[in-house]
């Protein structure tokens, strides 16, 4: 039996509940629609927003990109942020990150409206996640992880949850998430960054460990309880010192991860189509309450 989550087939559930929300959305005469702002030519944002782009086709959401120079200024960044926010065709904008040096990206997530914030990365959604409120839009990395570990069939109640990593995009908003009171949360969630002391311990604890800090295949055999469910968000481009040849690996020695773990997701095939899945969700929810 294998102990892998499958985060494609995982993700295709979700995208078919997806599916039939932008159904009813169509027989109102409402086709949701996604603005993608890509600043620069960083090659991995080129694959993630193109993959975006192609789920979004698949499932008749319409989507545009705005691929901007690098050499962009913030005002003008802020003005297209501006414009997109009182236009009705778009009910979600994302702007991709990284974003160049000298634009201040915190400054940008703040401008785009709440309402099409489909990232959730603006202070208000953030605030409101913190507070427990489900009216806002929950980042889609967190959002995907709890949703493998509901569909997956891990239990959250009481667990203790790890996560390796405190960054905005994943362990912050992972960690609001988990603790919240309810059934898919009530976690005892722990967040272990590069100040930490002791990090082996604190992961050899946990019966959900998830590792988001960004360093690859930094979680080893020695580091999990025997059961655990490990959740690698990481991706990072490694190149080999002989070969010189790159390739992309997790936060997670997967090899010797495996025969430890109780479950695990595969990196491709694990967080990665859960965020995507979650994007589109989020794009439909914003486009429901936007023509409420
Ligand atoms: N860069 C890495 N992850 C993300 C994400 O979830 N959203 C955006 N906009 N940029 C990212």
């Amino acid at each position: 039996m294998t102990n892998l989550i499958d985060g494609r087939a995982f993700a295709r559930q979700v995208h078919t509940e997806t599916a039939s929300r932008i159904g009813d959305l169509a027989r109102r005469g409402v086709q949701p629609g996604l603005l993608f702002i890509r600043v620069g030519e960083d090659p991995a944002s080129q694959v993630y927003v193109g993959m975006k782009e192609k789920k979004a086709a698949e499932l008749g959401i319409h989507s545009e990109t705005l691929v901007l120079p690098q050499s962009t200024s913030e005002q003008s960044l802020l003005e297209l942020i501006k414009a997109a926010n009182h236009d009705s065709r778009w009910h979600g904008i994302l702007v991709q990150a990284p974003l160049p040096r000298g634009i201040d990206a915190a400054r940008v997530f703040s401008q785009v409206d709440p309402r099409k914030d489909v990232d959730g990365f603006h202070p208000l959604n953030a605030g409101r996640l913190l507070l427990g409120e489900t009216d806002g839009f929950t980042p889609c990395t967190p959002a995907g992880v709890q949703e493998l570990l509901v569909r997956s069939g891990t239990p959250t109640e009481g667990a203790e949850v790890v996560i390796l990593g405190r960054g905005n995009i994943v362990g912050k908003p992972l960690a609001s998430l988990l603790m919240q009171r309810g059934t898919r949360a009530n976690g005892t969630v722990t967040i272990v960054h590069s100040a930490s002391r002791d990090i082996e311990s604190h992961c050899r604890r946990a019966d959900i460990l998830v590792a988001a800090m960004g360093a690859p295949e930094f979680v080893r055999g020695s580091m999990v309880k025997p059961g655990a469910v490990v959740i690698d968000v990481g991706v990072n481009r490694v190149s080999d010192s002989m070969t010189g040849i790159s390739r992309l690996v997790g936060d997670v020695a997967f090899a010797e991860v495996q025969p430890i773990a109780g479950k695990i997701t595969p990196n491709p095939g694990g967080v990665g189509p859960m965020t995507i899945a979650m994007l589109m969700a989020n794009t439909v929810k914003a486009a429901e309450l936007l023509s409420a």
